[in-house]
């Protein structure tokens, strides 16, 4: 069965292929169009669809629309309840009209063959049926909103959902988050991890009331309306203490109530292993509350956990009828063979070289304090880079987390984050669990490596890790410079610059190269130097 799954209705519109329950191919349609989010999050937007996504995913498999058994969208009009919202019915208008606008997208498509996929449902199998658990397991969705709801926990048997309980608007974790963003003058829907890392610079002094405000019940939760101008007025350019403060006590809150709902989950279920996704999971400090302090053996959360992630779930949905494999990792999209990658060099007219060893070029320069862009391989599925479009640097010496915010453009509150080798993960990095390959966990620093890697410790101890591992080129760089310094770890940030989406193509590689100060370029075998 041949199922395209296309995530349009609220941000971070994305395609993902399946076929015969294999995850083939799955991209953010920002990647393409370098508008970052692909879109703006507002009920009239929800015609705007994953084209060059989409056209992707089926070039990928040398498919045309016509050779598709279904297409699966990730939002059911059906289940929309009548909003009194501005724009609202507009957003279910353009929902039901999806099936036409996608046959016009994509010429030979039949419109009949879209099939509408509750949202959460289609969240809830991003995970479930894309962990490499390959089995029964509870899941937990928590999210900004869907149709009707914002939360979902159930367990899956025999790839089959089975709903426990949910949790309908207006009571929502996801828009809590989200309201808070944005009175503490971020974006809404797009910065809600600045909220969490401004939330570790402070204690969280309104814990009791935000315990008043929102509280948990037979698996679901209800929050009552906060006056955030109570607690802080919006920052008037400059974030102040009391702001980290509000910051710390949501956030806290927060990961009390998912370590109840968890707790809730796992009582009702008897299972072992937990599945998360929706956007409040890419909260990597509460994910690790919960696999530390939580009933579950396993906890595995979706890479792609926001909206994006939905394009994939909702095609395992609907192809759930046959065995389904785990999905194979992130690196799901574009990319480059070493002649492609070559003709684009020529074309720019760069100087470039091919080393017979890159991993030992790269990790000497790491050594010598450069910063390194570091393109291989299929680009990554979900906001994170995970070594495919990374930003590499030496993680021992404090001074360059201020350089590489300042290469990024972005605030200096904001943390850089280490990958390392998996074999070598827990000899430095404690509480969070190995293998941690996606980046969602936060883990804590050991003591005597504090001081050794200052760059990616955060101001709490801690810091948002990747374990390395069948990766051969990338365990090799970490190998190398781990000979040359004591140290298997460097600094891994996502390989853009501020506000633009994750470098995708070749051509974006070198615009991102030429435009910061990056010391080298890494991509596919060639290096490209300043
Ligand atoms: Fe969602």
């Amino acid at each position: 069965m041949r199922v395209l799954g296309i995530n349009a209705i609220f941000h971070d519109p994305a395609a993902a292929l399946v076929i015969d329950g294999h995850t083939v191919a799955a991209a953010e349609e920002e990647r393409f169009s370098r508008r970052k989010h692909g879109k703006r999050p507002v009920p009239f937007s929800a015609w705007e669809l994953p084209e060059m996504a989409a056209k992707w995913c089926l070039e990928k498999a040398g498919l045309t629309p016509s050779d598709l058994d279904a297409v699966a969208y990730s939002y059911d009009p059906a289940l929309a309840e009548d909003d009194t919202a501005p724009w609202e019915e507009l957003r279910t208008t353009y929902a039901w009209r999806a099936p036409q606008f996608l046959a016009a997208a994509l010429p030979g498509l039949d419109p009949e063959i879209v099939r509408f996929v509750p949202h959460h449902a289609a969240h809830a199998a991003s995970t479930g049926l894309a962990a490499p658990f390959g089995g029964n397991c509870a899941v937990l969705v928590a999210d900004g909103r869907g149709e009707c709801g914002s939360y979902l926990a159930g367990r899956y048997e025999n790839q089959m959902l089975v709903k426990l309980a949910e949790q309908r608007l207006p009571h929502s974790l996801g828009l809590l988050y989200e309201d808070l963003t944005e009175h503490l003058g971020f974006l809404r829907s797009s910065d809600e991890y600045k909220v969490m890392a401004l939330a570790s610079h402070a204690e969280p002094v309104h814990l009791d009331l935000m315990r008043e405000h929102i509280t948990t019940a037979d698996g679901g939760f209800q929050i009552t309306p906060i006056e955030w101008n109570t607690l802080a007025k919006p920052p008037d350019g400059e974030l102040l203490q009391e702001h980290a403060e509000l910051a710390a006590s949501v956030q806290r809150r927060l990961e009390e109530v998912l370590l109840e709902l968890a707790t809730w989950l796992h009582d009702q279920t008897g299972e072992r292993r937990l599945a998360m996704a929706g956007g409040v999971a890419l909260n990597c400090v509460a994910n690790t509350r919960i696999f530390a302090e939580g009933p579950f053996d396993e906890v595995w959360v979706q890479p792609a956990a926001g909206d994006a992630g939905t394009a994939l779930g909702a095609a395992l949905h609907e192809a759930s009828g046959e065995p389904l494999a785990p999905m194979p990792g992130a690196d799901l999209g574009r990319g480059w063979g070493d002649d492609e990658i070559e003709q684009v060099l020529r074309t720019a007219k760069v100087v470039y070289e091919k080393p017979a060893d890159l991993a030992a070029v790269v990790a000497r320069a790491l050594a010598d304090d450069k910063i390194v862009a570091w393109f291989q391989g299929r680009s990554e599925y979900g906001p994170r880079a995970l070594g495919r479009r990374s930003l590499l640097a030496n993680p021992c010496y404090a001074a360059n987390l201020e350089r590489m915010n300042d290469v990024k453009g972005r605030e200096q509150f904001r943390p850089i984050a280490p990958m390392v080798l998996e074999s070598r993960a827990h000899e430095l990095f404690a509480r969070g669990p190995v293998p941690s390959p996606y980046m969602l966990f936060v883990h804590d620093v050991r003591p005597e490596w504090r001081d050794r890697i200052p760059a990616v410790v955060h101001v709490d101890g801690t810091a948002r890790v990747q374990t390395v591992a069948n990766d051969p080129l990338l365990e090799r760089v970490l190998q190398e410079f781990d000979r040359r310094t004591g140290v298997p770890v460097v600094v891994n940030t996502s390989l853009n610059t501020a506000g633009r989406p994750m470098v995708d193509s070749p051509r974006d590689a070198l615009e991102c190269f030429g435009s910061s100060p990056i010391d080298l370029l890494a991509i596919g075998p060639y290096v490209v130097r300043r």
